[in-house]
């Protein structure tokens, strides 16, 4: 049997996880070996890169892994029980799928080909700034209402946007049409380096973080240091934290208000796959806000819903 260590360093081996933080793998290890997917819990393993198809990582069932992750639907022979002991060949093999479905099954192929891209013209990085969000499932929905999004959640006051779990959404920037500071904390090492790139060759007042959003103290302090008024974006995240830690994102929530002057929520709200059940009331999380903060505002816009909350 291998030590917790070396599980990791196995996990890790493999260069789409390289740029993971390892706290970040840890929790995951720690999520497939508890066996927690055991009470009957249920989690969607999404094809990387775009591809919309989904399969089910279940108590009951496994499939097996191809290349780039995606599930194949299982077959009896691949079926490996929770019941069971689990061997390091399985936790290194569910590690990976659940890293997958959490960090990278929402961007298509090709995204980090962008990475060091420069353009020379001023036509051409604005060019460059779509073809990237176009290459992620979030920020591809979401391109179509970027103005009347920004016009809407920010204000003229405003000096920083602190942007958690940010994926590529940093190269939204020009939408802005305003000065004004942006931080991108992200788990995925690539979209650190190109925002960063990107940023420092547009002279943008911004920066990316490479950090879990587990780590806590660490995103207060970097947050602490910035300008104020300050605007937390929570865009699209909470499933991904849920499915770590229960209630971390209320937990989450509650930091960032005390040192922020607002954070605007959002969900999806259907599934990428479209053909499942999907969960959009989250009562847990509503019942939640009502009694700490006040939704000063509640909104649709294309699949997206938005919530702009205040301290009470
Ligand atoms: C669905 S995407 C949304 C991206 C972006 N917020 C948007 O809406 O355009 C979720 C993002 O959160 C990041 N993420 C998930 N869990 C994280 C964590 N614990 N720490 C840092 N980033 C995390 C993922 O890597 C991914 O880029």
């Amino acid at each position: 049997m291998m030590k917790r260590e070396e599980l990791i360093n196995k996990i890790k081996s493999k260069k789409e996880f390289r740029e993971i933080p390892r706290d970040l793998v840890e929790r995951v290890l720690d999520k497939i070996s508890k066996k927690s997917l055991l009470e009957g819990e249920e989690i969607k393993l999404t094809r990387p890169h775009g591809s919309l198809r989904s399969s089910t990582l279940s108590s009951e069932k496994v499939g097996t892994t191809r290349p780039h992750g995606s599930l194949r639907s299982s077959t009896s022979s691949s079926l490996i029980s929770f019941k069971k002991e689990l061997s390091d060949k399985e936790k290194v093999k569910l590690t990976r799928a659940l890293l997958r479905k959490i960090f990278s099954s929402f961007f298509y192929k090709g995204i980090f080909s962008f990475k060091g891209k420069k353009a020379e013209r001023e036509e051409e990085k604005s060019l460059l700034s779509l073809k990237v969000l176009r290459k992620h499932i979030s920020t591809k929905e979401r391109l179509p209402f970027y103005e009347e999004l920004y016009d809407r959640i920010f204000n003229r006051g405003d000096k920083t946007i602190i942007d958690l779990g940010s994926g590529v959404n940093g190269f939204s920037y020009p939408f802005l049409k305003k000065k004004i500071n942006y931080v991108g904390v992200e788990a995925v090492g690539q979209f650190i380096e190109m925002q960063n790139d990107y940023f420092k060759e547009n002279k943008f007042s911004a920066k990316a973080v490479h950090l879990s959003l587990f780590e806590l103290e660490k995103l207060k302090e970097i947050i602490k240091k910035t300008e104020k008024p300050r605007v937390v974006l929570m865009f699209k995240i909470v499933d991904a934290l849920e499915i770590l830690e229960r209630d971390f994102s209320k937990k989450l929530i509650l930091e960032m208000s005390k040192i922020s002057h607002r954070i605007i929520l959002s969900f999806p709200t259907k599934s990428l796959s479209k053909k499942s059940k999907f969960r959009t009331e989250r009562k847990w999380l509503f019942d939640f806000l009502k009694e700490n903060l006040l939704i000063s505002e509640d909104f649709k816009l294309g699949s997206e819903r938005y919530l702009v909350l205040l301290k009470k």
